[in-house]
């Protein structure tokens, strides 16, 4: 009796374990987004528009997401881990060099940089990203 009382808590833990495991494996963030600075808010704010979503079909997450080591140095993306947003790292009192500083750098490098690799002249202009 006791015994089976044991396994069956052991097994309720197990599956809830699990459940965890892939609650956090399974947070892709939003379908779409709207992307804006907040921390260096600008005066003229230029938003941009990004379908998350259908990125994710076609690129690996580590494409454009990364973490911080404890030298400072990027860390390589990793299946589960807490993904926060850009400018949390990237901002002008965080110590970044000054190329990396601000959410607009990082942006362009990351979206114009791939998109201009695509050769396609329509995902590269402003207007692709700011409506
Ligand atoms: C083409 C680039 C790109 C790819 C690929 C991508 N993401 Fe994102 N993701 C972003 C950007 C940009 C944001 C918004 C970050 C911000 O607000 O600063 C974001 C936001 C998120 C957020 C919300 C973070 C928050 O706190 O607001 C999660 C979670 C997330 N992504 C998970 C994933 C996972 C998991 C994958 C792979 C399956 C993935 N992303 C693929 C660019 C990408
Ligand atoms: C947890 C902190 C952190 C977050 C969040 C973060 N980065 Fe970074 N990122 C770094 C660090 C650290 C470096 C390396 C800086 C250096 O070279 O000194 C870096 C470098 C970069 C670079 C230049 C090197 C390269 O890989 O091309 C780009 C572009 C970049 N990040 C884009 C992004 C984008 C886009 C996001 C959001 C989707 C993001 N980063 C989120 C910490 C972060
Ligand atoms: C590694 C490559 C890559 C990165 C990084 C990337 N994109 Fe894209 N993006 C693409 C490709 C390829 C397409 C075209 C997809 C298609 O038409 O099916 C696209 C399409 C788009 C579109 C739709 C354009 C249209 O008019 O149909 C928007 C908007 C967009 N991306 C915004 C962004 C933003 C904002 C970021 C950065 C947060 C970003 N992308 C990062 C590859 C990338
Ligand atoms: C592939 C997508 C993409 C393209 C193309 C693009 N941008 Fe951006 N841009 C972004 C993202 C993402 C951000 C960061 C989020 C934000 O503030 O809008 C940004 C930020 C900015 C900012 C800072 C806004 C702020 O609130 O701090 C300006 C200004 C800007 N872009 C101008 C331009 C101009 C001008 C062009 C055309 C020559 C252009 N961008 C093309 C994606 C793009």
């Amino acid at each position: 009796m006791k015994k089976t009382l044991i396994f069956a808590t052991a097994l309720s833990f197990l599956a809830c374990a699990a459940f965890t495991a892939s609650a956090i494996a399974s947070d892709k963030g939003p379908a779409d987004m709207t992307l804006e600075s907040t921390i260096d808010a600008a005066s003229k704010p230029k938003p941009a528009v990004f379908p998350h979503a259908k990125h994710q079909e076609t690129l690996e997450c580590a494409e454009c997401h990364h973490g911080k080591d404890a030298d400072g140095k990027q860390a390589a993306y990793t299946e589960g881990m807490k993904v926060e947003k850009c400018e949390s790292c990237h901002n002008k009192a965080a110590g970044m060099p000054a190329k990396l500083d601000t959410f607009k750098a990082v942006a362009h490098a990351n979206c114009k940089g791939c998109h201009k690799a695509t050769g396609k002249k329509e995902l590269t202009s402003c207007k692709a990203c700011h409506k």
